[in-house]
């Protein structure tokens, strides 16, 4: 047997885990890098949030999140990206009437 095997073994386990949750809370892992002005296609989005420079990131971005799950970063201040922050209202709106059902509420998460 060879019990400071062990205990080593256990101090570096230790010592990645606090390693790794330092990094991560550096840099959260929902930050946008870089914006993309491409339009997206109403029907797949789901949600939006808004990435604020300087909180934990490091630009502003309208981030729109895909029935999915998936995350897109776009431009905060575009036209397009407007319109669809309304779509997206809308939708939530008219799913909270429809308690989520149906498939156009698809990926819609009650608030
Ligand atoms: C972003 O895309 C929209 C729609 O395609 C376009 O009208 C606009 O000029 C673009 N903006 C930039 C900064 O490229």
């Amino acid at each position: 047997m060879a019990p400071w095997g062990d205990a080593r073994l256990f101090l570096c386990i230790l010592c990645i885990t606090c390693c790794c949750s330092v990094i991560v809370a550096q840099v959260p892992m929902d930050c946008c890098l870089r914006v993309l002005n491409k339009t997206i296609e109403r029907h797949i989005v789901a949600d939006y949030k808004q990435q604020i420079r300087g909180e934990g990131c490091d630009i502003a971005a309208t981030v729109f999140v895909s029935r999915r799950g998936r995350t897109l970063c776009v431009p905060p201040n575009e036209e397009w990206v407007k319109d669809l922050m309304k779509h997206v209202d809308d939708l939530k709106e008219k799913c909270k009437k429809l308690k989520y059902k149906g498939r156009r509420c698809v990926g819609v998460k009650p608030q």
